[in-house]
């Protein structure tokens, strides 16, 4: 079987292809979530198959934990191993100083708890999530069910203090149905359009009772690798500064995508 991809599914395995190269044996290693995620497990999957690599995993979501498992991947707990080399995950937006907004995929608590016990966090990603001022992504604030609407209330009282273009949250549902994260919590999507201080932000709405953690990743990132659908990869690393330019066969995607399965 082979399989035509998208060029967005060429530029996300161009990332992700790219990104595994960072990985070396005996490294305790951070799984993102999300599509981009995904191939980079596929992909790791495949050095573990084909060079005998040897890495421990941690998962930053149930779903990113079955597909890894199920690619052979050995997947253990944070608390087994405590700290971590090195994460790959993906992102919605990454600015010019990579500070993120993630957690499109709901996944973003568990996410910054593992990047954050992470050496280096390194960041796949297609070339359209590049923004130069974050926001036009909701941003995703994960909330306790308890007294929720209150603390939505209280969110949207605390962004009129605030520097953002536009000011309104929605609940994130799932089938017309309150969506539920891995710690059956829910989502508030905030409709900002552009973030003027994002770091203050990120401050004052984890200050607010009842919200659990939000999107934005703040000198969380070291290293971009951005995917084109054409193959080409750029490398961006933020502490030296350093830009790399390569290219990825996209012949091999289309039989990882046949061979291991979406
Ligand atoms: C998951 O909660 C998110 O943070 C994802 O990493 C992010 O939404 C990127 O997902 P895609 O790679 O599917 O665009």
């Amino acid at each position: 079987m082979t399989a035509e991809l998208s060029p967005i599914d060429n530029a996300k395995y161009a990332a992700a292809q790219r990104s595994v190269d960072f990985v070396e044996s005996g490294m305790k290693l951070g799984l993102g979530t999300g599509s981009t995620a995904a191939w980079m497990v596929r992909c790791l999957a495949e050095r573990i198959r084909n060079e005998g690599l040897k890495v421990t995993c941690v998962a930053t979501s149930k779903r990113t934990a079955d597909l890894a498992r199920e690619l052979g991947v050995t997947v253990v707990s944070l608390d087994d191993v405590k700290w971590l080399d090195l994460t790959i995950d993906g992102a919605d937006e990454f600015d010019p100083n990579l500070n993120l907004i993630k957690g499109g995929g709901a996944a973003l608590l568990q996410e910054k708890i593992v990047a954050t016990a992470s050496d280096r966090m390194i960041v796949i990603a297609d070339a359209a999530k590049e923004v130069a001022q974050l926001g036009a992504f909701p941003l995703p604030v994960e909330v306790i069910p308890f007294g929720w609407e209150t603390t939505k209330a209280l969110i949207e009282e605390t962004l009129y203090s605030l520097d953002v273009l536009n000011r309104e949250v929605n609940l994130r549902l799932n089938r017309s149905r309150p969506l539920r994260t891995d710690e059956g919590n829910l989502i508030l999507d905030l409709n900002l359009k552009r973030i003027g201080n994002p770091r203050q932000l990120a401050l004052v709405l984890n200050q607010i009772p009842g919200v659990v953690e939000n999107g934005l990743f703040i000198d969380i990132c070291d290293v971009v690798v951005i995917g084109n659908g054409d193959g080409r990869v750029t490398v961006r690393d933020i502490n030296s500064g350093r830009v790399e330019d390569t290219s990825i066969d996209l012949a091999q995607s289309a039989n990882i995508f046949a061979e291991l399965g979406d």
